[in-house]
């Protein structure tokens, strides 16, 4: 693979996701005792309670530091005879549940971020299972000490993470392993995630992805499709080929199949079929109508959230024993001004044949997306759900910020699973109406829809112009513009992109049970 000569010479060794590389990766242990070469020791201490006699201080000279024992609060004690101490903090009794052990966990990874091995005892968290909780904690840990550092040449002032040890000497050892496991292919999987959004998108072009999907499918059991101009044409995914109209770079379409398997590789009859349909918009500079040089526009590079969150949930499935069948669609390319680029009032012929007046090039998701949602629904036998996931509107964002994301359907058993999911990852989400009122806002006078409703109710608008692609099949969409990066340290949400949407796909598709129940 060649990069453009003014990248060449300064990154010739450049590889956008080193998550792939397994040989990368922190090492987890499971011990009974301390490890020798730890720096920072985690002790966690609730705000009831006792306050664990190693630490050699009691609750009041904790106070006296301004340590409660809160979530998220965290107090560093150098020792000279030892590792430091990183007291944090555990919450009430009451209040604890997998997501603010996570939340301490990170917290703890952050507090001891100057050490490269961290060793933390593992709590007897009353009601959580034991595997839970190391799960928990090893995500916390991990994606709180990410950082995307491949373009980084000066000596840097965090140390990658190369251990972490959970110390669990009461604890039943082959849970507490099971748990680490998952954690570590759950993290491992956002941290996937993270690193193609954060990619330069002259770096990870669609081209480039398609390179690493088929890395990532030969590793983790995925079958891989992939449409290219030429097949897209024939497919009369038009969409996909406005969008891509003004770029010199090719189009993308990649399709990933996961089929469960028992332990001797025969195909299992699947507890339900999922297809997932991913924005991989490559870079969003608005098309024709350019975006401003702004924040917002300097974020579009990690458009392809989407599609990185579903090729990333993918590659967990099988080392997870995923028992749903789940086809997914990254539909890539970016969106960009050259000569040839859609202009205000072409009409694009979707898959399946409705056309689309392009009156906003700035609305080029959706455009995407619907080519995707229309081959999902083509299937045989057809999915039981359609879920999609795309950084679509700044509506979204506006409406909600940047720590829920919106999700919308035309079934609400699918979007309680993804509620439910949402809720289990922390990647939690926010409903939104599908309210058929607003349809009436994608009518064209030349098409059979227009790509942009009014001024208001963006993020439902745009929903309502993908249901007009789903054929009926219930279906909830995952508005993830405002989730999909963050601009500060947040939690184990490391500053840059989130990799939002990974475990939530995950849980969803580990938990999915095939609705029954009519569409609402
Ligand atoms: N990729 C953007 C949405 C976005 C905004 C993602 C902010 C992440 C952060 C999308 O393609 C877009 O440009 N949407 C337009 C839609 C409008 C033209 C109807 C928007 O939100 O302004
Ligand atoms: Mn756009
Ligand atoms: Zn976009």
């Amino acid at each position: 693979m060649t990069f453009p000569t003014f990248h060449a010479e300064a990154v010739s060794d450049f590889h956008p996701a080193p998550s792939v590389d397994e040989i990368a990766a922190t090492q987890l242990h499971v011990a009974k005792s301390m490890p020798k070469e730890a720096g920072g020791i985690g002790i966690l201490v609730g705000v009831d309670g006792e306050v664990p006699r190693e630490l050699g201080l009691d609750r009041a000279q904790l106070a006296a530091a301004g340590f409660e024992g809160k979530v998220g609060q965290s107090l560093v004690i150098p020792r000279t005879d030892g590792p430091a101490l990183v007291v944090v903090g555990m919450g009430a009794k009451s209040e604890r549940d997998l997501n603010s052990l996570r939340h301490a966990a990170a917290a703890f990874a952050r507090a001891g971020g100057h050490y490269a091995h961290l060793a933390i005892t593992l709590p007897d968290v009353g009601g959580i299972a034991h595997d839970a909780a190391a799960q928990a904690v090893v995500e916390g840990v991990l994606l709180a000490r990410y950082r995307y550092r491949p373009l980084k040449r000066m000596s840097q002032q965090e140390p990658p993470l190369k251990a972490l040890t959970l110390m669990s000497s009461s604890l039943p050892a082959d849970a507490v392993q099971r748990g680490v496991e998952r954690g570590r292919i759950t993290a491992r999987a956002a941290e996937l995630a993270r690193d193609l959004s954060n990619a330069p998108a002259t770096l990870l072009t669609a081209r480039r992805l398609e390179e690493i999907a088929r890395v990532v499918a030969a590793s983790s059991d995925l079958d891989i499709e992939v449409f290219d101009e030429k097949a897209l044409a024939k497919m009369g995914c038009g969409g996909m080929l406005g969008v891509n109209a003004g770029s010199s770079e090719p189009p993308r379409l990649i399709k990933l199949s996961y089929r469960p398997k028992d332990s001797k590789g025969k195909a299992l009859e699947p507890v339900g079929r999922v297809s997932l349909i991913g924005k991989g918009i490559m870079y969003d500079s608005g098309g024709l109508g350019l975006k401003p040089n702004d924040l917002v526009h300097a974020a579009m590079k990690t458009d392809m959230s989407g599609a990185a969150a579903i090729l990333a949930a993918m590659s967990a499935l099988s080392s997870l024993g995923a028992k749903a069948s789940v086809t997914g669609y990254l539909m890539c390319t970016d969106n960009m001004p050259g000569g040839k680029a859609m202009r205000l009032g072409d009409v694009l012929t979707a898959r399946g044949g409705k056309t689309v007046e392009v009156l906003n090039t700035d609305a080029e998701g959706r455009l995407v997306m619907m080519d995707g949602l229309v081959l999902a629904t083509e299937e045989q036998p057809p999915p039981d759900a359609i879920l999609d996931i795309a950084t679509l509107t700044g509506a979204c964002e506006r409406a909600l910020g940047n720590d829920n994301a919106g999700v919308i359907g035309n079934h609400q058993g699918v979007v309680d699973q993804v509620c439910a999911a949402a809720e289990k990852s922390d990647e939690t989400v926010w409903q939104f109406p599908l309210d058929k009122r607003l349809r009436q806002e994608l009518d064209s006078e030349v098409a059979d829809l227009k790509n942009v409703g009014g001024v208001n109710a963006g993020q439902i608008t745009a929903a309502l112009f993908l249901e007009e692609f789903v054929g009926g099949i219930p279906w909830a969409h995952i508005d993830m513009a405002g989730t999909s990066r963050v601009e500060t340290d947040k939690s184990w949400r490391s500053k840059g992109a989130t990799g939002y949407g990974t475990r939530l796909l995950i849980e969803f598709l580990l938990g999915f049970t095939a609705p029954r129940e009519t569409r609402h």
